[in-house]
């Protein structure tokens, strides 16, 4: 039989939970499969086959769903040294660097994931790119509204070569801009070409003030699960 979509990802996100021991405290991600993700850990966690498990939300969606599913929450604060985190992500590129944050979270997916030993990705295969930002899609900014087209153009400025257009997301529901967890904008970002070193445009984007935070997640990632049509592959660092 062919399966869809959602069992695809299903299947990958049954796939990252193998690597959750007892005892762990796990980083929860964001998105449709960490979503399957928290809901099997909290399925384990019933049926008495994992213990002592505490999860770490990346979001306030994650929050209310990990609750709702069974598994004790705390934060950073309280547990600084995360095991092992999982989560989806829009962008893979061949060295396992991420784009994150079309969903609207980002910030504290970083702090978290930033936070862990082990990193977990699940993608399907059509987040797979050859270079990052390349892909004609949003790359997410997180900024503080404050003078939001100030910094919209700083932002616009930083990337003037590589053809940049820089929105401010907006809430399709009330038409009003996105407000993110954390009460800020997400600017999006598309690139006619190439960015170049990520690095650099990674220090460039952090150091103009208004910035919070950007949605490039390099060198974080250590084990990425991809979904395909011929089933999941893992792939480690
Ligand atoms: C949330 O803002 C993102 O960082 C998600 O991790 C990302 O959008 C992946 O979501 P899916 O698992 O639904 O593709």
């Amino acid at each position: 039989a062919i399966l869809t979509q959602d069992e695809l990802k299903k299947i990958a996100a049954y796939k990252a939970v193998e690597f959750v021991q007892s005892g762990m405290v796990l980083g929860l991600g964001t998105g449709s499969k960490a979503k399957h993700a928290v809901t099997r850990i909290g399925e384990l966690l019933h049926q008495g086959k994992l213990t002592n498990i505490i999860g770490i939300p990346t979001s306030k969606m994650t929050h209310e769903l990990a609750s709702s599913v069974g598994i004790p929450l705390s934060d950073l604060d309280s547990h600084p040294i995360v095991d092992l985190a999982i989560d989806g992500a829009d962008e893979v590129d061949p060295y396992m660097n991420l784009v994150k944050g079309r969903g609207g979270s980002l910030l504290r997916e970083k702090m978290i994931e930033g936070a862990c030993k082990k990193f977990v990705v699940i993608v399907d295969e059509s987040k797979l790119v050859e270079h990052i930002g390349g892909s004609g899609l949003a790359m997410p900014v997180e900024i503080v509204p404050f003078c939001w087209k100030f910094t919209v153009e700083r932002l616009r400025l930083l990337f003037d070569e590589a053809g940049c257009v820089a929105r401010l997301r907006m809430d399709r529901e009330s038409g009003e801009p996105f407000v993110t967890d954390n009460k800020n904008y997400i600017i999006d970002l598309y690139f006619e070409q190439d960015i170049g070193d990520l690095m650099v445009a990674s220090d460039a984007i952090l150091r103009l003030p208004g910035v919070v935070e950007h949605g490039m997640f390099l060198g974080m990632a250590t084990t990425l699960i991809v979904a395909g049509g011929l089933g999941v592959r893992v792939k480690n660092k």
